[in-house]
């Protein structure tokens, strides 16, 4: 049962006027599917593990091994994951705005899952594999000998989930076209983010500063919280699913 959120009249009556909307996710809309966040205390991966360790370049040039296998644990934890009600309520918003893009931060593939079209993926994909030498996609590999990444079958570099890890760039045209969508949508739902990691967090800056309405969904504050317009204090999964209905009950009405 979506517990009804007392939203301002005013936010839905924006949402029913945006030309577009966009949204920008990080990883506390996949934590209602049992995927981790990264920062939340005692829950968060960077409470147990080091990403100075796991998630680098350097990490995985020392060892691939570690790198490989602690990424093949967090895949098993995203291909276990089913998409929440906060994932299925953005690929309902698309249906009713007259353009939407969503920027993901995430590497779970969930709202491709949930049936969001056009995901920008600003960190890539945990669920494709590339050689971190020559690049080539890869979609199979001898198993690895025990604590070795697997090789690649073109020129033997060691393979890696097609993620960004700390330190390299953001991939070009993603990174392009979530800018474009910053700098033209009327509406901005920022949803499950620390907006600590740069340069996804200074996507809302740039909707703040052109004086846009910034939307912020995320039980905690964040540094983006005080340029946000509204700050819809919930988990995702709550408060998204009621942001639909809001304004489908808005329109009802004034069709009525
Ligand atoms: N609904 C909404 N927000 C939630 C929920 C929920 N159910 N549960 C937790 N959150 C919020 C937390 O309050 C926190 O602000 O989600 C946020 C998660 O923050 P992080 O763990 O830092 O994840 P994220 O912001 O996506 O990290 C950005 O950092 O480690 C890198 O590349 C990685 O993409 C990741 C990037």
């Amino acid at each position: 049962m979506t517990r009804s959120w007392p939203f301002p009249q005013d936010l839905i009556e924006a949402l029913h006027r945006a030309r577009h909307v966009a949204a920008l996710t990080g990883a506390g809309i996949s934590a209602e599917s049992g995927i981790p966040t990264f920062r939340d205390a005692q829950t968060g991966l960077w409470a147990k593990y080091d990403p100075m360790e796991l998630a680098t370049p350097q990490a995985l040039r020392r060892n691939p091994g570690l790198v490989w296998s602690w990424y093949e644990w967090r895949r098993s934890l995203v291909r276990q994951a089913q998409p929440n009600p906060g994932h299925r309520a953005l690929v309902e918003l698309e249906k009713r705005v007259p353009r939407f893009t969503l920027i993901t931060q995430n590497v779970d593939g969930l709202h491709q899952a949930a049936g969001s079209h056009n995901v920008i993926e600003l960190h890539g994909n945990i669920l494709r594999t590339r050689c971190a030498d020559c690049g080539r996609r890869v979609e199979q590999w001898e198993p690895p000998a025990e604590g070795e990444a697997p090789r690649c079958s073109h020129c033997g570099g060691v393979l890696r989930p097609d993620v960004v890890f700390f330190g390299e760039p953001l991939p070009q045209e993603a990174w392009q076209r979530a800018v474009e969508a910053a700098e033209d949508c009327d509406l901005m739902l920022v949803v499950g983010t620390s907006a600590v990691v740069e340069p996804a967090a200074s996507l809302p800056r740039i909707v703040f500063h052109r004086g846009k309405v910034l939307v912020e969904v995320n039980p905690q504050e964040t540094p983006l919280s005080s340029l946000a317009r509204y700050r819809l204090a919930g988990p995702a999964g709550q408060v998204l699913p009621a942001l639909v209905q809001a304004l489908d009950a808005h329109r009802a009405q004034k069709g009525a």
